[in-house]
């Protein structure tokens, strides 16, 4: 086989095959190869005129194909299938060679993946990509890992195939090993914060002021003209309009309220529990997923508590159609500014616990284009962190203390509206609750301590003196220090 493809890609489903013709349509010569060979065939017939490709039967004709060092990309499912594909690939490489994994793969297995095929000289990288099947065909935002060597190799592929936003490619080698895959976990669990965020303001905004979908539309389109301005704002504003055309009622009504997830929210909480950061907007999305799937539970306590009189219109607050829309946009905005700030503070301390060194103003600066969370609002973080890279959260750079500042009113309003009605707003509750915690003078943590001390002699600290002290609980109470 003629040695003349730039890169490979082996995995040709949707992601994978659409990962190819956008190479392929930037002027790269592309290996394409599946384990079931039509995929592979049928993708040269149909597209084979956008571009340049190499169409591989076999594993070994596939590698023969590429340039050396050669460059693979790797688009399987996550897990088994990916090992299964990189021991297949393995033995066909020589050192030097670049192995790319560019599907969700947990962080912790590309540490694993990386460590072990550094052993052999082979340089494996975990590549997030960001912005599902139309990202991936026209310009997905490309969180790379790995080694320099490595980056050297695909930056020109990978930086041509990128959404591009003010002549910047959404593409950057953020750091070494699993630094790529972390940060596009981290992109996921933001994801989810802001999806639940979204559904919160819509349900509250059917539920209170008794607007149809098609209303919300209308005013998440108004929202998606400012601050708010994101590709999920935009998209639902779509949904929410769109009307299903076997029964003529709104789309969403006819979807099934069990939300599903395929796992990467659940591991970034799992690694924000690790971390000892607390990531409550992205939990609280997560949890909101799981309760929704909890059908009969839920049919349960609906039934027992259908006669409970705990909603009294008469003990509710009075809202006002247009005030409360604007109270839900501002509650919004500070929500999702404490997801963002809780997202980053994760992606600092996995930064620290790893050694990735990563730069939090390019990870939102490859995030204003083609991934699934581009927004407005990643200008103002990129400008935040460029004004001062330490930043200790992004609730005290300029713009958005001013912002919360000026929604925090709002904010309060619409939990307590949420409260009073019985409409759930998990993620909306909590980040005011992670807001007001920070900004407490005393928590009420002193008392957590004195208790761990009292059934654990677990030991406490005092405001007033250095060093770590145990009350004689059980005895006379006489304190001790314990250095
Ligand atoms: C993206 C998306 C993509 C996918 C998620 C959905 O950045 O393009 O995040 O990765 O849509 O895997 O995840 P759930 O199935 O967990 O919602």
């Amino acid at each position: 086989m003629e040695t003349r493809a730039t890169i490979g890609v082996t995995g040709l489903a949707t992601m994978g095959r659409n990962l190819a013709r956008n190479i392929a349509r930037h002027g790269h010569t592309v290996a394409v190869h599946n384990r079931t060979t039509s995929r592979m065939t049928s993708l040269v017939e149909q597209f084979g005129d956008e571009g340049d490709f190499v169409g591989a039967e076999t594993v070994e004709d596939f590698v023969a194909a590429i340039e050396q060092p050669r460059a693979i990309i790797v688009m399987v499912k996550a897990g088994a299938p990916t090992d299964a594909v990189i021991d297949e690939l393995v033995p066909l490489l020589d050192e030097g060679d670049i192995l790319v994994d560019a599907g969700n793969a947990h962080f912790a297995d590309t540490l694993r993946r990386e460590k072990a095929l550094a052993e052999k000289g082979i340089h494996f990288v975990g590549m997030g990509v960001s912005g599902g099947e139309e990202g991936a065909l026209n310009g997905p935002s490309i969180m790379v890992g790995g080694s320099d060597h490595a980056y050297e190799r695909l930056a020109p592929v990978v930086e041509s195939i990128a959404a591009q936003v003010d002549g910047t490619p959404c593409a950057a080698h953020l750091g070494p090993d699993a630094a790529g895959h972390f940060v596009k976990m981290v992109h996921n669990g933001i994801e989810y914060a802001d999806m639940q965020l979204i559904a919160e303001s819509f349900d509250l905004l059917r539920s209170v002021l008794g607007l149809e979908p098609s209303e919300i539309a209308d005013v998440f389109r108004e929202w998606n003209e400012g601050d708010l301005e994101s590709f999920l704002i935009e998209m639902t504003a779509d949904v929410l309009a769109h009307t299903d055309a076997s029964t003529g009622k709104p789309f969403v009504d006819v979807v099934g309220d069990a939300a599903e997830q395929k796992g990467t929210g659940r591991w970034t909480v799992q690694s924000a529990l690790d971390l000892g950061i607390p990531v409550t907007g992205i939990a609280e999305a997560t949890f909101a997923r799981s309760l929704s799937g909890h059908t009969s539970q839920r049919a349960a306590v609906r039934t027992t508590f259908a006669d409970l009189a705990d909603l009294d219109p008469s003990t509710q607050r009075e809202v006002e159609r247009d005030a409360f829309v604007d109270d839900v946009r501002a509650a919004l905005y500070a929500s999702k500014i404490v997801a963002y700030a809780q997202g980053f503070d994760q992606l600092a301390a996995g930064s620290k616990e790893h050694g990735w060194d990563l730069d939090l103003g390019e990870v939102a600066t490859i995030w204003r284009g083609g991934c699934i969370i581009r927004a407005r609002f990643l200008d103002r973080i990129k400008e935040a962190y460029a004004a001062e890279p330490g930043l200790e959260t992004l609730l005290t750079a300029p713009w958005f203390a001013d912002a919360i500042g000026e929604g925090v009113q709002a904010w309060r309003r619409v939990v307590a509206v949420s409260a009073e009605r019985g409409v759930p707003a998990p993620a909306f509750a909590s980040s005011l609750a992670y807001f007001d915690g920070l900004r407490r003078d005393r928590l009420p943590a002193a008392l957590i301590q004195a208790l761990r001390d009292n059934f654990g002699a677990h030991t406490y600290t005092r405001v007033d003196r250095e060093g770590t002290f145990h009350t004689d609980w059980a005895g006379d109470r006489s304190e001790s220090s314990t250095d």
